[in-house]
């Protein structure tokens, strides 16, 4: 009997998650959200999005997403494609690793899958750059396995909806949620659920501005009860983030340009950049001039410093960039045997897949030079 009942409590809900699951597939049905990779179940497209969006917002993801869909209409045409093809059309959304990851997905599905995209969790799993939420995803959307999704969205509802006060980066915190959002999953439709609650967390259960005082929770939401909900998720105190100075040196010989592919394994890997010093202060005119590189590379090309741009800023997830460009321009010509890096043609740099920052600087066209 009492393994009976127990077995009971395991598999029905209790009533605080059936409250939650209802009422949540209910404002689904009044909040539909037409993305275009859910227009088939095509596990391709339901991969390709869910890659695009890991670091990014719908909105931004959206065109990207077409783009891709429209260049490469199989997994085999992505395979085919060169990295450098690849890192062009991913420009501006940043983690790069995604796009290094996506690229090498594709051609492991082409080679070991015969271009069929994995059918099974584990299997969906163990593809390079698919970690637990991005395999629930494409499990539950593009095959309905009862897989639970719990990304930053999901993460956020379900520790106000409970209080959860535990930190949800460290382990036991994120287990609590992952039990409760795996109770709260409706295995009848997975896919409807996870949709649902991902939505709700980005246009309702909002980080910033809730949308409490119409909420259909507010009697079983804790963090409402509590009268704190933006106090939820709970997090540790987080270290601070290093900053890095990059002075990049936009040295221009005629319409010729410097420019170098980052090799190291570090941000931006295999992405093309102008030779750059790396600093931990800024720097400005007297100091870059003492500087090794200038010094070796570029006295005896007669190097003459123009201007020094304004500083760019750009953040990532565990490190701040400070950008300055000084714009130098040569009368010697480039001996490409002794520098460390090559030249193109100025009007060729838009081929050429760059960091944002760069991009940043390229667009707001106050180069002296160019
Ligand atoms: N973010 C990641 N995947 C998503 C999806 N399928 N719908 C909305 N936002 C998402």
């Amino acid at each position: 009997m009492i393994v009976y009942l127990l077995s009971m409590k395991k598999s029905f809900p209790n009533k605080k998650h059936l409250f939650f699951r209802q009422q949540l597939l209910r404002w689904k049905i009044n909040h539909p959200r037409p993305l275009p990779w859910k227009e088939d179940k095509n596990p391709y497209y339901i991969w390709l999005s869910e890659i695009i969006l890991q670091q990014t917002r719908v909105e931004q993801g959206l065109p990207y997403f077409l783009k891709f869909k429209t260049t490469f209409p199989r997994i085999q045409d992505l395979a085919k494609a060169s990295e450098d093809e690849v890192f062009k059309m991913w420009q501006g959304l940043g983690y790069y690793t995604r796009a290094r990851n996506l690229h090498a997905t594709a051609k492991l599905i082409s080679s070991k899958w015969n271009g069929q995209f994995p059918n099974t969790y584990e299997d969906i799993l163990a593809l390079p750059g698919v970690g637990p939420y991005t395999a629930a995803a494409i499990a539950s959307f593009a095959y309905q396995l009862p897989k639970v999704v719990v990304d930053g969205n999901v993460i956020r509802v379900i520790s106000r909806f409970y209080g959860i006060d535990l930190p949800v980066d460290k382990a036991e915190g994120k287990n609590q949620i992952q039990v409760l959002a795996e109770q709260t999953l409706d295995k009848e439709q997975p896919d409807v659920f996870n949709q649902a609650i991902m939505d709700f967390g980005a246009l309702h259960c909002k980080p910033k501005n809730p949308l409490c005082t119409s909420c259909f929770h507010q009697k079983e939401c804790i963090a409402f009860q509590n009268g704190n909900p933006t106090n939820y998720p709970v997090k540790s105190r987080r270290l601070k983030k290093k900053t890095r100075f990059f002075n990049y040196l936009v040295i221009r010989y005629k319409d010729q340009v410097g420019l170098q592919k980052r090799t190291k394994k570090d941000i931006w890997q295999n992405l093309y950049e102008f030779p750059v010093i790396e600093s931990t202060k800024p720097l400005d005119a007297t100091t870059i001039k003492e500087n090794p590189f200038w010094i070796n590379h570029l006295v005896s090309n007669q190097a003459e410093l123009i201007a020094c741009s304004k500083g760019y800023k750009q953040t990532l997830s565990h490190q701040n960039i400070i950008a300055h460009f000084f714009e130098i321009e040569i009368k010697k010509p480039f001996d490409e045997n002794n520098t460390p890096f090559f030249v193109v043609e100025q009007k060729k740099l838009p081929k050429f897949a760059i960091p944002k920052i760069i991009d940043c600087f390229l667009k707001d066209k106050s180069l002296y030079l160019f």
